[in-house]
């Protein structure tokens, strides 16, 4: 990920008006479902601050002047790693782009050591992504600086549910104070594997909205009741009532040894999905499907998305699709974040 700023680019400071009165403050940032309902709605109200600059090249606001943020992804990621280099360069901090490939956990390094080293060298805050659930607390209880989730494993993904949340809101008109009751959020597919559901959902109940889970038992096990969702092995009487629908993606990957994505027209290598074509007519979001949706309602995936299992690339496309939105709010959110961390 390049993070340079071009020399040329004219650097316009930002100064801050009306943020929010109240600021969540926290040391670390390791889930959503440790916040409380005002932790969330003032994350929010930050995020939409930002949302008016944050993807401005030229923006920089200064509230990180002289500080630097690693970046430290032990797992792949597109979005989440640039996105929260370019909100720490546009809040003025330096950004060191930690990289696995070429680093010295290639050697055996541990993730605690790497991390420890990394805070050695004067970082402010440390934003982690880890394969293992768990992976973001074990590195935030080793060093002294704050560290933020970037995504454990199936856990958490928070920066995620609150770009999601962020998204709704705005869809809807709820930004004044988030509150999101009277509305329906579908979340469809891979929900066992996907810590941006887990996310989601510690979002979305305490600001109100009723969140149902939808998919095979495999994929949607009934236990998600407890974290107060519904749960629904039905997806089309879902579609004219609900106000935003989650793709998400089928995670072969965290599906056991053997499994992987098909290749073109092979057969999935996973017990729980028995063949795409099956797949995409019980829970795929079709064009049909799309245009079943009641007026107003969007449809959203985190991404990466794999286009024609759990979503058609012209719905992906479509006058519905939110897809694009979430990833540019995903820099306002991560701006919000770290200003609340390291402010
Ligand atoms: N949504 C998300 O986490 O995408 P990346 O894996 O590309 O960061």
């Amino acid at each position: 990920v390049t993070t340079a700023a071009a020399p040329s680019a004219p650097i316009t400071v930002h100064t801050p008006k009306q943020q929010p009165s109240t600021h969540w403050r926290g040391k670390d940032l390791l889930s959503l479902a440790s916040l409380r309902p005002d932790d969330l709605r003032s994350l929010l109200a930050r995020t939409h601050h930002y949302a008016q600059i944050a993807n401005e090249p030229s923006t920089s606001t200064g509230d990180l002047r002289g500080r630097a943020v690693a970046t430290m992804f032990f797992e792949d990621s597109t979005r989440t790693r640039t996105s929260f280099a370019l909100a720490a360069r546009r809040l003025g901090a330096d950004v060191v782009d930690f990289s696995t490939a070429s680093s010295s956990v290639n050697k055996g390094e541990t993730l605690i050591d790497t991390a420890l080293a990394v805070e050695a060298m004067g970082i402010s805050a440390m934003v982690v992504r880890t394969r293992q659930s768990g992976g973001a607390a074990s590195i935030a209880q080793a060093v002294r600086c704050p560290v933020i989730n970037a995504g454990d494993g199936r856990h958490e993904h928070p920066t995620q549910g609150l770009l999601d949340a962020y998204t709704i809101a705005r869809a809807h008109g709820r930004t004044a104070d988030f509150d999101l009751s009277g509305l329906t959020v579908a979340i469809v597919g891979d929900i066992a594997s996907s810590r941006v559901a887990r996310s989601a959902i510690a979002a979305l109940k305490p600001l109100g909205a009723r969140v149902v889970c939808v998919g095979s038992p495999a994929l949607a096990p009934s236990g998600l009741v407890s974290l107060g969702c519904e749960v629904t092995r039905e997806f089309d009487p879902l579609l004219p009532q609900a106000d935003a629908v989650m793709m998400l993606r089928i995670q072969f990957e965290r599906h056991g040894e053997g499994a992987a994505a098909p290749g073109k027209g092979e057969a999935p290598r996973s017990a729980s999905i028995p063949s795409i074509r099956e797949y995409r007519e019980f829970y795929g979001m079709t064009a049909d499907r799309a245009a079943r949706l009641k007026p107003g309602a969007i449809v959203m995936h985190p991404g990466p998305m794999n286009r024609g299992l759990e979503i058609d690339g012209e719905v992906a496309g479509g006058a519905r699709s939110a897809v694009l939105r979430q990833v540019a709010h995903g820099v306002a959110a991560r701006m919000a974040v770290l200003a609340s961390i390291c402010c």
